[in-house]
């Protein structure tokens, strides 16, 4: 082997030995977000009554943009029968509050409580009949009830007002 050959096999080889550092990554590509883990973790901490609440909220929502409207009163009137079953639900529950109320004042609460889900399923009744009369301002006024009814039972019943 003449000395030409011996140093080029020797360049060669040590070529050879940096090729996998050519191109190597500066730094690990971007990785895609991570799955929305608050959201999931909010929703796992629900109580029982908080998702009945949830299905309450969404129907009110429909119906204030539809209550209006003739043309949805068929969709309106299955978002207050998705209502008052989750009325139905929630009134048999007790407001995770109930634990900071002293004990001997826990019946009153909760009588207190029932009652005033029981004032909701009425109003959403009437908001029922009066879409089923086509009666629009009896409609209006239903509403307006059950949305305030939001707010009092809110107060009362819940440790965030
Ligand atoms: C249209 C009327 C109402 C709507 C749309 C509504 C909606 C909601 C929503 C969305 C939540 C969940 C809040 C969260 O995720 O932190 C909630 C919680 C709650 N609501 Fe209502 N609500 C209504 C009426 C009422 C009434 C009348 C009462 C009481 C009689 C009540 C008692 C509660 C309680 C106690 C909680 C906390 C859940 C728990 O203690 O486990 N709500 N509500």
């Amino acid at each position: 082997m003449n000395a030409a050959l011996a140093i080029s096999i020797v360049v060669a080889g040590a070529l050879s030995l940096l090729a996998p550092l050519r191109g190597a990554p500066l730094q690990d590509a971007p990785q895609p977000p991570a799955a929305p883990a608050a959201a999931a973790a909010a929703e796992e901490g629900d109580t029982p009554l908080m998702v009945e609440m949830e299905k309450i909220e969404q129907a009110e929502q429909f119906l204030r943009r539809s209550i209006g409207d003739a043309a949805q009163d068929a969709e309106s009137l299955k978002q207050v029968a998705i209502a008052q079953q989750a009325i139905l639900a929630s009134k048999l529950m007790a407001p995770k509050m109930v634990t900071n109320v002293p004990e001997a004042d826990r019946p009153k609460f909760l009588a207190e409580y029932r009652k005033s889900m029981a004032s909701l399923l009425i109003e959403f009744t009437h908001l029922e009949q009066a879409l089923l009369d086509g009666d629009r301002a009896a409609a209006k006024l239903a509403y307006k009830k059950l949305h305030a009814m939001e707010e009092t039972g809110h107060n009362d019943f819940t440790d965030g007002g």
